[in-house]
């Protein structure tokens, strides 16, 4: 069995954090979201993954390298442009040979890992071709949508209906076997111009070859947008194990909190769960829970809460912030010239919402 997970596409929904990086390397709880999904690859025996990577690949490589700090071997599939989840899978054939895989979209984020979903794939009947993951989602307008059988296997899949048959949506995680291969190759581009991967497990069902399912019981996302992104976070801190080792001077820390070496929290108040990185200075402030501050930044006379701030940037003497996403090196300050007005200079595609 091998594992192929996908860190390419545009993250359009991401944007302005996916002008300049990689989607699935914008950290949840101080870490990159694809390194759960190596993780959870690395956790049911897989060894050997192949790492479909688009623009962003020299970010992707320079994070996750060889693999072997995941316990993986890594192997780079380049995609000229993100041509849909099935083309991901046409240009992966070589690596993938003859052999079962478990394909799992980097942007996912699930709790509780796959290792009895993939288990229970390969103990499975030779009529069985592919197994997809389903979860029951309130408006399933947004996603792929099943229509599924009482025993599990599904009839039909519909992409993003208006009209959808159940609330069952598909989850970033299939199982496939090699007859998956005849079906990519056998598919035309959707009206979006992508090769999509229910057209290729529709193309599966259409062929007398069986596709079943299995239920997601724990918590799963599609970290794709900033709403996501910050729901993934909290759970994912609910998560962490408290250990502080930087230095907390004059400062009250309170629930699950963990302060990272060489951070420094003085004369301010962290109360969890929260995640202070390394080499942060935390200077009279509060960090509320459900924050991640990431490495090197610097919170002066503020309040953070519910949000998460990437590497290297600064908030300073700006009153109190909440659900927010802060990319690297930015900085948020008080302004103390006139004309007092605000004054922004954000990039391409970002929100700001003033008081
Ligand atoms: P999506 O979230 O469906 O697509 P996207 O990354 O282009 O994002 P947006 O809709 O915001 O523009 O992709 C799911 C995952 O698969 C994600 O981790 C990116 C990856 N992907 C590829 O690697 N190649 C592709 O051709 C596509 C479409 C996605």
């Amino acid at each position: 069995m091998k594992a192929l997970i996908l860190a390419g596409g545009s993250g359009t929904r991401l944007r302005p954090l996916t002008h300049t990086a990689s989607k699935q390397l914008v950290p949840i709880a101080n870490k990159p979201i694809l390194f759960y999904g190596l993780e959870a690859i690395a956790a049911c025996g897989i060894t050997d993954v192949g790492i479909v990577v688009g623009h962003t690949a020299s970010e992707v490589k320079a994070a996750v390298g060889d693999g072997s700090a995941f316990g993986l071997k890594a192997t780079y599939l380049p995609q000229d442009a993100p041509r849909g989840l099935a083309h991901a899978v046409l240009i992966a054939k070589d690596f993938l040979g003859d052999e079962d895989f478990v394909m799992y979209l980097g942007d996912n984020f699930l709790v509780g890992g796959i290792t009895d979903i993939v288990h229970g794939f390969t103990i499975r009947d030779a009529a069985t071709a592919a197994r997809i993951l389903l979860a029951r989602v309130p408006d399933p307008r947004k996603f792929g949508v099943a229509e599924v059988a009482k025993d599990g296997s599904v009839l039909r899949l519909v992409e993003k209906p208006d009209h959808p048959p159940s609330d069952l949506a598909l989850v970033g995680v299939y199982l496939f076997d090699a007859r998956i291969h005849e079906a990519v190759a056998q598919i035309a581009p959707s009206a979006r111009g992508e090769l999509e991967i229910t057209d290729a497990i529709s193309w599966l069902i259409d062929h007398d070859l069986g596709v079943n399912s299995s239920m997601v019981e724990g918590y799963w996302k599609d970290l794709g947008d900033p709403e996501a992104l910050l729901d993934g976070n909290r759970i994912a801190l609910m998560a962490i194990r408290p250990s502080i080792a930087g230095e907390v001077i004059d400062s009250k820390i309170e629930g699950p909190v963990v302060v990272e070496a060489g951070a420094k929290v003085v004369d301010s108040i962290v109360r969890g769960p929260a995640i202070i990185g390394r080499d942060v200075v935390l200077q009279s402030s509060y960090v509320g829970p459900f924050s991640s501050i990431g490495d090197r930044c610097a919170i002066l006379s503020s309040e953070v809460m519910n949000s998460i701030i990437l590497s290297d940037s600064t908030v300073d003497t700006v009153g109190a912030i909440e659900g927010s996403v802060i990319g690297k090196f930015a900085k948020i300050c008080h302004r103390s010239e006139r004309p007092s007005a605000t004054k922004l200079i954000v990039g391409d595609h970002a929100r700001v919402e003033l008081l």
